[in-house]
């Protein structure tokens, strides 16, 4: 069992839980997830690593209630147990020497974000970091952004297609700046629409662009097939090959974004959170 050590409500129907995993925390790298089970009758749903202390032996992510599982989690408090929670699964990001990287992040990529970003400053690259949210209440996680980046822009907009089109005209004014403030890689973890989009601005550019993918899991291990994605016309499995993939080299958006939509929960969609 795995015990709940903090969790804090970070905004409206957003939660930070730190989990007691001593073996995840020693070995965790940025950009990887675990997947948990609550219960005996829970299901197996992932979540990236937000945060980790090997020391402590202590794991943190964030996760917005969009279903039953993130419902229930929501209600658990310190001194709760967890039936399973295995990993690091996944491939680490990638955090080398780029340059200037620019990062997208809304919903759980805002804090999912940040161990990639202490990454990549570590390395030396210069950060952009754009951020999107409905409004400024549902705006959290702003501090340790603000630390890591050299320009920190909120991309805040009414819901749906106005949130996007803050971010997407934040990003048009970068683009309009390349080459002469050169833009040497482009990294998302938003929204599978906007970061479908994104890919599709940065392409004329040959900007890479980096996205995380996290369709539906279940075992995390590349057995099972449910989190399988097309990429380079190959078939990829998001749970061993990703989650990070290069943008331009998805062909699945279509599909990807269907399987995800499947489990939303139609009254948090109309409180302005994505499902996708
Ligand atoms: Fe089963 Fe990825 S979750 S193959």
């Amino acid at each position: 069992m795995y015990s709940i050590v903090e969790h804090e409500v970070l905004a409206p129907r957003v939660h930070r839980l730190r989990v007691q995993a001593p073996v995840v925390a020693e070995k965790a790298k940025p950009g990887q997830f675990v997947i948990l089970i609550i219960d005996e009758k829970g299901e197996r749903v992932p979540f990236t690593i937000s945060d980790w202390d090997s020391e402590a032996g202590t794991v943190d992510f964030v996760f917005i209630e969009v279903g039953k599982t993130t419902q229930q989690l929501a209600t658990m408090q310190p001194g709760d147990q967890l039936l399973s929670f295995i990993g690091p699964l996944g491939r680490p990001a990638e955090v080398g020497q780029f340059g200037h990287v620019v990062s997208v992040l809304s919903g759980y990529g805002i804090a999912a974000m940040v161990p990639i970003l202490k990454a990549l400053k570590d390395n030396g690259n210069t950060l952009t970091t754009i951020v999107q949210a409905p409004d400024q209440d549902r705006l959290f996680g702003q501090k340790p952004l603000e630390e890591l980046s050299d320009t920190l822009i909120l991309a805040l907009g009414t819901q749906g297609d106005g949130m996007m089109e803050s971010t997407t005209v934040a990003m048009r004014k970068l683009l309009n700046q390349h080459p002469k403030r050169r833009i040497d890689r482009v990294i998302a973890m938003c929204s599978l629409c906007l970061m479908r989009v994104l890919s599709e601005m940065t392409r004329p550019y040959a900007i890479k662009t980096m996205v995380h993918l996290t369709p539906v899991m279940v075992d995390g291990t590349g057995m099972c097939g449910a989190c399988r994605l097309s990429v380079g016309r190959t078939n990829r499995f998001a749970c061993v090959h990703g989650p990070e993939f290069d943008g331009h080299e998805v062909d699945g958006w279509e599909v990807l974004m269907a399987r995800r939509c499947t489990y939303a929960d139609e009254s948090i969609l109309q409180q302005g959170f994505q499902c996708r």
